[in-house]
């Protein structure tokens, strides 16, 4: 059943998040595209990213501040006649896998890059999640206000390192003290730079045309020139954009700017808003979902604890797939075969939690949970399907844990159970010995454990570090073989939280002489919750 209304109001939706390295601009361009959404009246009023930039062992301080993070991982702002919903992905220490489920969420992403610096670490990884569901990807290029890399050579280590062609949407005239604006290669408008306009909207000072004779004027004849050829030159020896290519995650439009200076920030937004793709299908283990279904479904990707540590109560983020959430509506749990009343969902308007009294495809909703769902989870109105792709990645972070009073065993593993059900760690238990390992993708997450190992199961303990580099899930068709691989690795074998059998590798050296030890065993990088 489809209705207007719902066709309607799912394709106004554009769900995204940015992907970046740790300063290539994520906070700042966030805060203007907030300021664009009339999401805030003033660039600064977003809580600073120096209360975000913890090192580790302010985590206890975060915990204080959790309520206000949760309401900054998901923004939702109207842009453009469209509404936008960006999820934020911790970029900074806290770096985890729910970095990687967030981007299971969304339908498209912003790769911003610092202009200097060229593609990073960070951003290689994300992009390969990105790969996972070929995401779409639109790309700013940053910090023009500095002296940074010949704009073409920046490009052309995009398409090389991140294999993936790059269509210039602006074209930067300048750069640090000499940058003067972009121009826009399909509309032919040039927009010109001014300074200090980095905490509003700036104004738009704009050339009609590149061969204006106004263009001259501004610029000085020879610049004017200068530009003129290489718009030329960029128009021949780059990709022209392909909306198709763009949305089969090949080919990655490309604006220039400065975030700090929220300058070529409108034109990329004004491109997002019309290319980047409305809610996409999904799949489930049944049928493939769309958006414009009339029937509510939508599945967990991230749980966040909530504010007062005390109570186990924890925000569940879900994203809405298809039909229309309605307050006081009746879902099905489809993992605990229940139908639950849901009567006060969190919507997020950019800061403001508030309740939601509707929400559509592409929405984020938070879940009031108080230990019954996990991510993965699948709600429904009533069908029991389950939706799929949302992975649990190899950690590459290892430590043993050890309790202070052995006495505990218990509650430490019923502890570690849950939050690796939650999603904060995961747990792997050698089959050979009675250790507990835990695995995780970024550093925080292990203070984050024992933090509230503490706290909510009053369980003490201590890591000690563990020769253990990376995992990977095994699976083998032939049962044979796959016990004769149980005994000949059993030393290097362990079972995760979820029951599934592990191979944890000493070195990646090891790992790769097994798998070609074991050319029928599969090793996966990684697994569905
Ligand atoms: P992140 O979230 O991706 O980690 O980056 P963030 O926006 O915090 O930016 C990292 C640093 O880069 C900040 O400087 C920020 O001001 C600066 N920055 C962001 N965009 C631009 C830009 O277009 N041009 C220039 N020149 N700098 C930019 P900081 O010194 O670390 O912090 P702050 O004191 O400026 O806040």
């Amino acid at each position: 059943m489809t209705d207007a209304k719902q066709a309607h109001e799912t394709g106004l939706r554009r769900t995204f998040a940015i992907i970046s390295h740790p300063d290539a601009g994520k906070t700042t361009i966030t805060e203007k595209m907030l300021l664009f959404g009339n999401a805030i009246q003033m660039a600064g009023s977003v809580k600073s990213k120096r209360d975000d930039r913890h090192a580790t062992s302010d985590w206890m301080k975060m915990e204080q501040e959790r309520g206000i993070s949760v309401t900054t991982s998901v923004m939702q702002f109207p842009y453009g006649g469209r509404i936008v919903n960006l999820l934020d992905t911790p970029g900074h220490a806290d770096f985890s896998e729910d970095t990687y489920r967030t981007l299971t969420a969304v339908d498209s992403a912003l790769m911003v890059i610092d202009g200097a610096k060229g593609v990073e670490d960070r951003t290689i990884k994300l992009m390969e999640v990105c790969r996972l569901r070929t995401t779409p990807i639109l790309t700013f290029i940053n910090k023009m206000d500095r002296d940074i890399r010949d704009p073409i050579e920046v490009m052309d280590e995009v398409e090389e390192v991140l294999k993936i062609k790059c269509a210039p949407m602006t074209w930067p005239i300048g750069m640090g003290r000499h940058f003067k604006g972009v121009y826009h290669l399909y509309d032919d408008v040039i927009h010109l730079y001014k300074q200090g306009q980095g905490n509003r909207i700036p104004e738009d000072n704009r050339i009609e045309g590149l061969d204006n004779p106004e263009v001259d004027e501004v610029l000085g004849e020879d610049a004017a020139e200068e530009l003129r050829m290489e718009v030329e030159l960029v128009r021949g020896a780059s990709y022209t954009f392909d909306h198709d290519a763009y949305l089969r995650g090949e080919l990655s439009p490309v604006y220039f700017g400065t975030a700090m200076g929220n300058f070529g920030v409108r034109e990329m937004m004004d491109g997002f808003v019309e290319y980047a793709p409305s809610p996409q299908p999904r799949d489930t283990n049944l049928r493939t979902v769309e958006a414009e279904d009339g029937s509510f479904s939508g599945f967990v990707f991230k749980i966040q604890a909530n504010m007062d540590p005390n109570h186990r109560d924890r925000v569940a983020f879900l994203r809405v797939c298809s039909g229309k959430y309605e307050r006081h509506m009746k879902m099905r749990h489809v993992r605990i075969g229940k139908d639950v009343k849901i009567a006060d969902a969190l919507t997020f308007m950019a800061s403001d939690r508030a309740h939601v009294e509707e929400a559509w495809p592409g929405d984020i909703i938070g879940l009031h949970n108080h230990g019954t769902i996990q991510i993965g989870d699948t709600f429904t109105q009533g069908e029991n399907m389950r939706f799929t792709g949302i992975p649990h990645f190899a950690p590459e972070l290892f430590k043993r844990v050890r309790l202070t009073d052995p006495m505990k065993l218990k509650s430490l593993q019923k502890g570690l159970q849950q939050l690796s059900e939650e999603g904060a760690t995961q747990v792997f238990m050698p089959l050979d010995n009675n250790d507990l390992i835990l695995g995780v993708v970024g550093v925080l997450q292990f203070d984050v454990v024992a933090h509230r190992l503490k706290q909510e199961y009053k369980v003490d303990c201590i890591y000690e570090g563990i020769n253990v580099q990376t995992a990977r899930w095994i699976e083998c068709d032939d049962p044979k073989m796959l016990e004769d691989f149980k005994r000949k690795a059993s030393a290097n074998l362990a079972i995760d939280g979820g029951g599934h059998l592990t191979y944890i590798a000493p070195t990646r050296v090891n790992l790769q002489m097994t798998q070609e030890r074991w050319p029928n065993v599969k090793f996966h990088h990684t697994r569905e919750h």
